[in-house]
């Protein structure tokens, strides 16, 4: 009866809106097809296994002043693993936490906060990673660590975070499918900043209006690779310094909504499924990891308003993406950001293996 209600409810809000023409997958460049990723255009065949990691430091001198001149350094990738990749934005301040203001907050807020931890942002060139590396940095973090495949955004990033607070902000480029840089990496923010407390892994492509039946195998697996595989590579490494430092750490994951639902009218089901994947691996790593005081929670999100939506071949889908909110309208970069800070902060810390949908109301219809 209720599923009845629901489709009927659904049918007339859909009857309401004008269909627009979708062009064929042929006629769209591949640059819009790939939704709010423009990942699409790299080679299917692309195997990525660094060397080593080209890393920018930007620290706090002795005397507690911002340094202007980093640190520029590769670090060599060794390891055995078997093989298997910032747009700025308006209003920037970014205001870190003062240790004196922190003294003063009541028990509470101070406990919602990340005041001295060490925290590693995938994806936090841009976009929503960004805005959630800002969000710790004002939280109170120690240090932020940016993993990313973009070299250029990335580096701007992380100078421009460093430049606005004065916090130790380092850039590694990363590619999460790559288990070997990755665990440099890792080791090497162990060594800068100590063990690190927060991953937040915000690395990940989309591909969207591709037809199951068209579906490029070879592009199928390259998104799993990375939303997927990326996710278990990242937490697997933060996890193991995690568990050799013995202290309690926090893993979060950025899913989807659509990892829960099927987004309507854009066929994307390798999309859909990697996020399903991640929801079921945070819930797994939750439970095998809960021994070690590591805690693993995923964010949802519905529709946000990131750079890579904003392309005019996107406006007819996103009336009906918006008329499927109830809020009317997609998230801003930064309605992430409290989430985050929470499920970083020592707040959440009986939460573990939860799924947070953030959506304006998506998934109730
Ligand atoms: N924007 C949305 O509407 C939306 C909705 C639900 C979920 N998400 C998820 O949120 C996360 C961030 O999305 P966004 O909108 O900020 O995207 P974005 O494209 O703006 O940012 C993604 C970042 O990940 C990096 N990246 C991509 N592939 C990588 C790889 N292989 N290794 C390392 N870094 C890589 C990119 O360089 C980029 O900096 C993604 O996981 C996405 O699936 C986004």
């Amino acid at each position: 009866m209720a599923a009845v209600a629901r489709t009927s409810r659904l049918a007339s809000r859909l009857a309401s809106i004008s269909r627009p023409t979708i062009a064929p997958r042929a006629s769209i460049p591949a640059f819009q097809r790939a939704g709010f990723s423009v990942s699409a255009s790299r080679t299917k065949s692309e195997v990525i296994k660094e060397t080593e990691v080209p890393v920018s430091v930007y620290n706090p001198d002795a005397k507690g002043a911002a340094s202007s001149t980093p640190g520029h350094f590769s670090i060599p990738v060794k390891g055995s693993r078997p093989s298997a990749p910032p747009v700025a934005e308006e209003n920037d301040t970014v205001t870190p936490l003062d240790e004196k203001v922190y003294k003063q907050m009541p028990r509470t807020l101070q406990k919602m906060s990340v005041m001295g931890k060490v925290i590693i942002i995938t994806g936090g060139a841009r976009g929503l990673g960004n805005h959630m590396a800002r969000a710790c940095a004002e939280a109170g973090a120690k240090a932020i660590a940016i993993f990313d495949a973009n070299q250029d955004l990335g580096d701007e990033a992380a100078a421009e975070l460093h430049q606005k607070t004065g916090l130790p902000v380092s850039f590694f480029k990363v590619d999460v499918r790559d288990g070997n840089a990755i665990d440099a990496a890792v080791q090497n923010v162990v060594d800068l900043y100590g063990p690190p407390d927060v991953l937040v892994n915000s690395a990940g492509i989309a591909d969207s209006n591709i037809k199951a039946e068209t579906y490029d195998p070879a592009m199928f697996r390259r998104l799993i690779d990375i939303n997927l595989t990326g996710s278990f590579l990242m937490s697997q490494s933060v996890g193991r310094a995690m568990m050799a430092a013995g202290k309690p750490g926090s893993i979060i994951l950025v899913a989807s909504m659509s990892g829960s639902i099927v987004n309507y009218p854009q066929e994307q089901s390798c999309y859909n499924a990697s996020k399903a994947g991640v929801i079921q691996l945070g819930k797994s790593l939750a439970a095998e990891w809960a021994k070690y005081n590591i805690r693993v929670n995923c964010i949802s999100p519905g529709y946000m308003d990131t750079a890579l939506n904003k392309v005019p071949a996107l406006d007819a889908q996103k009336k009906i993406w918006k008329s499927l909110t109830p809020q009317n309208r997609l998230g801003d970069v930064d309605e992430l950001n409290g989430l985050c800070v929470f499920l970083a902060s020592d707040a959440s810390s009986f939460m573990t293996g939860s799924n947070v949908i953030i959506d304006g109301g998506y998934t109730l219809y």
